[in-house]
Formats: C-alpha cells, sequence, structure tokens
C-alpha cells in the first residue's frame, strides 16, 4: 500500500494572527496565506496526492466583521481569476463544496466557469470549501434522502451510511486519508464531519502563511509512519489468538 495519502483536508488556519505578529492588518495575513496554499497545491501534485481538499471559508466565517469577510471574498474571487490558467496547465481539477448561494452572482460565475474549463483533468482534484459547514454538509445530504423516500424511491429503513457517503459534498472522493490542521487550534471547527471519521490528524502550530512546501513534506512523513487500524487489528498482530 502506498504511503502518500491519496486525499488530503486542510484547515488553513493562523493568518490573522500571522499578520498581527508583524503589526499588519488581517488583510495582509490572508494575502501571505494565499500564497502559501499555491505552493502546497503544487507540492500535493508533485508528491502524488490525488485529492486536496482546503477550508477556505467557514459557514460561521460571516459572523466575521463585514470588511473582513469582503477581503476574504474579494482575494478568493481574485485568486480563482488569476490561477485558473496555470491549474489547468498543470492538470489540476477545481471544484468547490458549500452552500454557494451566499455568494455574489458573479463569484458563483466564476465558480462555475473554473470548475467547467478544468473538469477533464486529472493529475489532482482541488477542491476548496466555501461558506463550507460539516453539519450543513449532512444536512443537505438528509434532505436530499429524505425527498427520495417521499418520492417513494426506498423506505426510511433502506437508509445506511453508503446511502447518506452518496450525498455528502466528497462522495466522488475516497475519505481523507490526512487531515492538517495549522496555526495551533486543536478542533474541527465544523469541516468535514463526516469524512473525517477515520483520517490521521495533523496538528501543527505553524501558522498558514509559515506552511510551505516543507511543511507540507514533513506531513506527509509524518502520515507514512502511522499504523491505521480502522477498529481492526494491526497485520502483525492478527495472528495471535491462535
Ligand atoms: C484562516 O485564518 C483564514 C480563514 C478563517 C478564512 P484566520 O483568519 O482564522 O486567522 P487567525 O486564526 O485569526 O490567526
Ligand atoms: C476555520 O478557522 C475555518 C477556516 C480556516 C476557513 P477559524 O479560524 O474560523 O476557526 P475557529 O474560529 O478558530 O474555530
Ligand atoms: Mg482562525
Amino acid at each position: 500500500m502506498s504511503t502518500v495519502p491519496e486525499h488530503v483536508a486542510i484547515i488553513m488556519d493562523g493568518n490573522g494572527r500571522w499578520a498581527g505578529a508583524r503589526g499588519l492588518p488581517r488583510a495582509a495575513g490572508h494575502r501571505a496565506g494565499a500564497q502559501s496554499t499555491r505552493a502546497v497545491v503544487e507540492t500535493a501534485r508533485e508528491v502524488g496526492v490525488k485529492a486536496l481538499t482546503l477550508f477556505a471559508f467557514s459557514s460561521e466565517n460571516w459572523q466575521r466583521p463585514k470588511a473582513e469577510v469582503r477581503v476574504l471574498l474579494d482575494l478568493f474571487r481574485r485568486t480563482i481569476r488569476r490561477e485558473v490558467a496555470s491549474l489547468y496547465d498543470n492538470g489540476v481539477r477545481l471544484s468547490f463544496i458549500g452552500e454557494r448561494s451566499h455568494f455574489s452572482t458573479a463569484l458563483q460565475d466564476d465558480m462555475a466557469d473554473a470548475e467547467a474549463r478544468t473538469r477533464h483533468n486529472q493529475a489532482l482534484d482541488l477542491v476548496i470549501a466555501v461558506d463550507y459547514g460539516g453539519r450543513w454538509d449532512i444536512v443537505q445530504a438528509a434532505r436530499s434522502l429524505a425527498r427520495d423516500v417521499l418520492a417513494g424511491e426506498f423506505e426510511p429503513d433502506d437508509i445506511d451510511a453508503e446511502r447518506l457517503s452518496a450525498r455528502m459534498s466528497l462522495s466522488r472522493f475516497a475519505t481523507p486519508d490526512l487531515f492538517i490542521r495549522t496555526g495551533g487550534e486543536r478542533r474541527i471547527s465544523n469541516f468535514l464531519l463526516w469524512d473525517l471519521a477515520y483520517s490521521e490528524l495533523y496538528f501543527t502550530d505553524r501558522l498558514w502563511p509559515d506552511f510551505d512546501a516543507d511543511s507540507f513534506v514533513e506531513a506527509v512523513n509524518w502520515f507514512a509512519h502511522r499504523e491505521r487500524r480502522f477498529g481492526g487489528l494491526p497485520a502483525t498482530r492478527r495472528k495471535s489468538l491462535g
């Protein structure tokens, strides 16, 4: 089995503190963070990661001051527009998960264009979670199942983990093997609640703008030494029951 994680999910946290430590406005931290994102996407592709899911804006981030929300969404839009050509050239397929209906039509159009333009690419799946919440994802999956029950497609008792998984935003992908959170907090902050059930969790104090290609490789190397059991026993101990 390959030791390179097939799917990596990252909470890119610590932009504000990075800027604060330098006496800069939080916006400068977000701009610096965008550079880290670029480096990590490139490195993920180089080391053979197949899918990378990045948390860019949570359903709770709307609670931030309006000016910061504007900075984040402007930067998000400009980054998509600026990067889509080189992502395309590098074989990256871009897609977005989250409740995009709250965004401006212009931003929604750019997102749809970027998805359409890169949809045949196969080197790396880059999934950006925006206005995303793990609870929202489970709720929309439950609604979708309820609609099918009402339509007589199947019975409530036919609903199982596999059926629910098929309605989750990341249903196209294997679940994340490796989860990374930068910025020192040890929490999930309503990211992929369903999908992280058996992911290896890697936390680092490094702030996102300081997280570079080497930091990503360090996390991937840490993953290579995990023993994943999924509730079973490791291969070496399976025999000892006799
Ligand atoms: C992560 O950095 C970016 C987003 C949440 C959009 P923060 O803005 O949360 O930075 P800190 O945690 O305040 O340092
Ligand atoms: C999580 O970071 C969301 C993103 C990185 C997009 P937050 O900074 O919003 O999380 P909390 O508030 O520390 O839990
Ligand atoms: Mg934060």
